[in-house]
Order: structure tokens, then sequence, then C-alpha cells
């Protein structure tokens, strides 16, 4: 069940960029946190990019300065309508990650930030199943999201900020192997990269 805080970030973007600010402090700050999921990819204005669950836009604006052929996806018709108006240079679909309307082979890149935490296990094995079906042959998936801390000192504040914001989806994703799952569709898939001592990952899996 979503907390009454997670609810109000959702309905507020004020307060959701001011929580997803300050967490992202924990890495340096939002920029160098949009960043991560992005680095080591060779993109040029014509690649294809997937912004996976890109709710107001918040990964999305940064993905636009770096290609001119970026769509968003989500199921949610508000954030797409703040995405729209926030970062209207690039394309948005409403729909499920899990049932995706695009045909296979579609993108060279499929990034998602700060999402996949939210899918239900079967979810997110069908998400993973769809984004492996629309990419290119030797495109690229990209994702960052949480990972259990491999500091204790970051324990107590992820778990708060879980308790605040998060529902048991979120405590499912820290014992997921993310890898493992990812090749079992496919995927080739390097060791995740882990930032905000331990307590966020970024993998990348190529097709
Ligand atoms: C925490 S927000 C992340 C937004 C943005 N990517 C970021 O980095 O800040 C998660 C987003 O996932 C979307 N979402 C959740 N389940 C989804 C699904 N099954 N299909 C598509 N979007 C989904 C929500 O509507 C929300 O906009």
């Amino acid at each position: 069940m979503a907390t009454i805080f997670r609810d109000l970030s959702y309905r507020y973007q004020w307060l959701y960029d001011a929580i997803s600010r300050l967490a992202a402090l924990s890495v340096g700050g939002e920029r160098r946190f949009r960043q991560l999921a992005l680095q080591g990819l060779i993109l040029s204005s014509h690649t294809k990019i997937l912004d996976l669950c890109c709710g107001s836009g918040q990964a999305t604006e940064f993905l636009v300065k770096l290609s001119q052929n970026v769509t968003g996806l989500d199921a949610s018709p508000l954030s797409l309508r703040r995405a729209k108006n926030n970062v209207p240079n690039a394309t948005y679909i409403e729909a499920f990650a899990e049932n995706m309307p695009f045909a296979d082979n579609s993108f060279d890149v499929v990034h998602t930030s700060a999402a996949l935490h939210e899918m239900q296990p079967e979810q997110l094995r069908k998400i993973m199943q769809e984004v492996y079906r629309v990419l290119k042959p030797g495109g690229v998936f990209t994702l960052v999201d949480f990972h259990p801390p491999t500091n204790s000192l970051f324990w107590p504040g992820l778990s708060v900020f879980f308790w605040l914001f998060e529902t048991q989806t979120a405590w499912e994703l820290l014992k997921t192997d993310l890898p493992g799952l990812l090749r079992e569709y496919g995927f080739d898939v390097g060791e995740p990269i882990l930032y905000a001592g331990g307590s966020l990952q970024v993998i990348q899996g190529s097709k």
C-alpha cells in the first residue's frame, strides 16, 4: 500500500523534486545523479532513447540534451502532462512498461531511473522481457535504482526514506538479483556500479 507521503509527492511535483534533490545529495547532487546511468554510453543526436517510467520528465530533461530522439513512457496521465510541459522536446506515450506499444527492435537505449522499485516481482520480469523486445540488437538497457547499502551507515537513511515514501516492492527490490534476472531475459550484463554507500546501483545490460 502506498504511503501518504508518496501520494503527496506524486500529487505535488515540487515535493517530489525537493525529495529527489535531497536524496541526490548522497551522490553529489541532482545533476550528477542524472548522469550516473548514462556513463559509458555512446550517444549521438540520433540515438533513439526510451525514458521508461519517465515521471514528470526529471531524467528526460537530461536525455534531450544528448539526443533529439527521446521518447518518455509513463502510466500516469498527470505525470505525462507535467513532462510535456517541463520537457516539450521529447515524445510521450501513456502506457504500462510491462506492455509497451512499440515494435520489436525500436530503441538504441532504454533508460529507467528510480522506477523499478515500484514494481511487483512479476511486473519486473515482464518489464525486462519487454525492454529486451523493444531494444535493437546491440542496444543497451541502463538503469539506476536502490541497492542494499554496503556501508552500514547508509541503512538508517535508506530505511527512513522507505518507511516514508516506499512500499514493500522497494524492500523486495533490495533482495532481488537484478543482474541475474536481466541475464535470464538474454541481456549481457556487467557488474552493478554502486554509489551512495552502496544504496544505489547502476546496471547496464546489452541485447
Ligand atoms: C519514482 S517515479 C520516477 C520518475 C523519474 N524516472 C525519476 O527518475 O524521477 C516512478 C514513475 O514510474 C511510473 N510507473 C509506475 N509503474 C509503472 C508502470 N507499470 N508502467 C509505466 N510507468 C509506471 C509512475 O507513474 C512514476 O511516474
